[in-house]
């Protein structure tokens, strides 16, 4: 049996992994869930899948999980702190760490679970998306792995399956639904609201990555992501608003190679919880008889300004990549709050930005130092907005 960490296993990418390891209940046993807040889903969680350890973020929601919890139930050892949390993710017992929490607090213990030689499945792309030079650097000490279950990175990886040489490679193409707004009128975007920024056309996500996939910073995120897995500064991005092509990868031959799948992030974790082997995902079959139409439109980066950071910051290097996704998640968070409007989001990520001295990444801690001046600044900014 395999023994597993899910850090964020309240949230969407949690539960679906949670929804895979139900389907394979003798291949895995779970040694650790995380979250924030929700204690109740965590308690649940714990009584059908009786982990060693849980740990919530929040001290009020780590006193309620245990009332909720109960005496007549599995024994679970709430872990207190951040330092508890660290010896359990680097514990010689524990195999694969799934990171499923959103934002930057994911950096930390993605970063302790690579320092201790882990297999990481890689949801929270904003940990390696700022620190991917490093992550990777650390992992080649380590002998940890950094598999990607991103449903557009975990079909590079099927795709890039038995190529030996990079070379003979022409082009990763990246594919993205467009998000809810790709057929909206650009003059219109001024009244986006938080709840239709959230609501996406066809996949069902947390609020962050909804309002990233509907400004297409997701896509700009995952842009860099690709960069750092794969090795490659030139990754195109195709608007496939079906979601059914998840990326494809271009030989220096012409030939592509596709990954295809119906939308459902349960398919690209089963891929990777069970690499090499395939296990049941517990998703449905592609039914082609039903599908009447596969369409791809060019990004417009004119309405959607945010694809057009992603080159600008592989260009800069060093902490532009910070600097970019904590301003990000201020101005998502912000805009959430209903404090900002829309199209400030991304007004407000160039002022920073272009205001943002980049500097070189030697370790980690220049990365929190450049995420923190980012975040201070991008506050300025929506306070006088
Ligand atoms: N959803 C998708 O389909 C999808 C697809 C590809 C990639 N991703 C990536 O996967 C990550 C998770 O996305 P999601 O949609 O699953 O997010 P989500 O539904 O918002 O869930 C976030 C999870 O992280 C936990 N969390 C939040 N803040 C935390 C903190 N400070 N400390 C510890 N745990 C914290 C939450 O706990 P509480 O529930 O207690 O708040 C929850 O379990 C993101 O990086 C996203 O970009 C998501």
């Amino acid at each position: 049996m395999k023994s597993l960490a899910i850090l964020g296993s309240t949230g969407s990418v949690g539960k679906s992994t949670l929804d895979v390891i139900r389907k394979n209940k003798d291949e895995f046993k779970i040694e650790l869930l995380t979250a924030r807040t929700n204690f109740r889903l965590m308690a649940e969680q714990c009584k059908e899948f009786t982990p060693k350890f849980v740990y919530l973020e929040n001290k009020e929601a780590q006193k309620s999980f245990l009332d909720e919890l109960g005496t007549n139930n599995p024994q679970v050892t709430l872990l207190s702190d951040e330092k508890e949390l660290n010896q359990i993710i680097a514990s010689e017992d524990l195999e694969i760490v799934v990171a499923a929490m959103v934002g930057i607090v994911g950096l930390k213990p993605v970063f302790q679970a690579i320092k201790h030689g882990k297999h990481i499945l890689l949801a929270n792309k904003e940990s390696y998306v700022v620190a991917g030079e490093i992550l990777n650097n650390l992992s080649k000490k380590t002998g940890a792995t950094i598999f990607p279950i991103d449903s557009e990175h975990s079909a590079i990886h099927q795709c890039l399956m038995g190529v030996k040489n990079k070379e003979s490679i022409s082009r990763l193409i990246l594919t993205g639904s467009g998000g809810p707004f790709l057929n909206r009128d650009i003059n219109d975007f001024k009244n986006i609201t938080p709840k239709e920024a959230t609501t996406h056309p066809i996949w069902n996500m947390g609020d962050k990555i909804s309002v990233d996939s509907s400004t297409m910073m997701n896509k700009c995120l995952e842009i860099i992501e690709a960069k750092w897995l794969f090795g490659f500064d030139d990754i195109d991005v195709l608007i496939h608003p079906e979601g059914i092509i998840h990326s494809l990868v271009e030989f220096k031959d012409k030939s592509l190679i596709a990954q295809l799948s119906i939308p459902d992030m349960k398919i690209p974790i089963a891929y990777g919880l069970g690499f090499p082997e395939r296990i049941n995902s517990g998703g449905d079959s592609l039914d082609f008889e039903k599908i009447s139409n596969l369409s791809f439109v060019k990004p417009d980066s004119k309405k959607f300004p945010s694809l057009v950071l992603a080159k600008d910051c592989i260009n800069s290097g060093g902490t532009s990549f910070s600097t970019l996704n904590a301003a990000n998640e201020e101005c998502v968070a912000s805009f959430l709050e209903g404090r900002i409007g829309y199209l400030d989001i991304h007004k407000i990520i160039s002022e920073v930005l272009d205001k943002s001295d980049i500097k070189m990444v030697e370790e980690i801690g220049d990365i929190f130092e450049a995420d923190m001046q980012s975040r201070e600044m991008t506050k300025e900014l929506i306070n006088i907005n």
